[in-house]
């Protein structure tokens, strides 16, 4: 049987987190080590917290926006080598740099670990630009919170997790999101677009949790939220409607 492929994209709080965490980075790569006789993975990693550090205090200095993307984008490469490093001989021995390059890559390599590559955007949409690309299964969207809430779980104990909703009622929920270097979207406005246009079924899980991840890889049942199109109309429905 074909391997599938699979696009994960992975926040960067979840890769580096407050404390320095070398166990978490192992059973990420064991687990996508062990996976891999049924996938190849393309994994982006995210900037995290050491990426906002680098834009605020560049931003006091008075960098322009893009200037400040490109220190967040030299982050997230710094943290997909991290990944890189753990994951040994079967990933690409370096971060891709472009989508072109990882996709060439990915024919030669089980696991392709990139971070950004044009201002403007975050790994969100990198993820899903590279998805398109390798025509991926499916993306998993590994990030700190367990899911797609109806507000902000942070803020507002009431919030309720989504556990499937469509691409267009994902596209309602990031339209107003505000696109700044350094600001934090449950979902990236532009990979929301695009995995919309591809319809490209989009899992949100919380990336700590190792087992969901797995899960959703797997296209198991998970915990978190599944982003796809709406499910055919039932057959009875179609019945009548004709
Ligand atoms: P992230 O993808 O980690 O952004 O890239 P984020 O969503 O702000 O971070 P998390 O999810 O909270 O960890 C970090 C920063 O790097 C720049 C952006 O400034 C982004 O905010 N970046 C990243 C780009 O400009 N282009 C890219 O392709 C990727």
């Amino acid at each position: 049987m074909a391997q599938e492929k699979i696009a994960i994209s992975i926040g960067g709080s979840i890769l580096v987190p407050d404390n320095e965490d070398t166990s978490y980075i192992k059973q990420l790569a064991s687990a996508l080590l062990d996976m891999l006789p049924s996938y190849k993975f393309l994994v982006v990693c995210g900037g995290g917290k050491i990426a906002r550090y680098y834009i605020t205090i560049g931003r006091a200095l008075g960098a322009d926006e893009s200037s400040l993307d490109e220190l967040g984008i030299e982050v997230t490469r710094l943290n997909a080598r991290l990944l890189i490093t753990a994951l040994g001989e079967k990933a690409y021995y370096k971060p891709a740099e472009s989508i072109d390059e990882a996709r060439l890559a990915s024919n030669n390599y089980p696991i392709v670990v990139m971070g950004g590559t044009h201002p403007g955007q975050t790994t969100d949409a990198v993820a899903a630009l590279a998805a398109e690309k390798i025509k991926a299964a499916r993306i998993i969207n590994a990030t700190s919170v367990d899911g797609v809430y109806t507000d902000d779980p942070r803020t507002n104990p009431a919030a309720k997790r989504i556990d499937r909703m469509t691409f267009k009622e994902l596209m309602d929920k990031v339209v107003y999101a505000k696109m700044e270097a350094g600001s934090s979207f449950i979902f990236d406005p532009l990979g929301a677009k695009l995995i919309s246009r591809s319809r490209i079924p989009t899992a949100v899980v919380f990336g700590r949790d190792i087992q969901q991840l797995v899960n959703a890889v797997r296209g198991q049942p998970f915990v978190g939220t599944m982003i796809s199109s709406p499910p055919p109309a039932p057959a009875s429905d179609a019945k009548e409607s004709r």
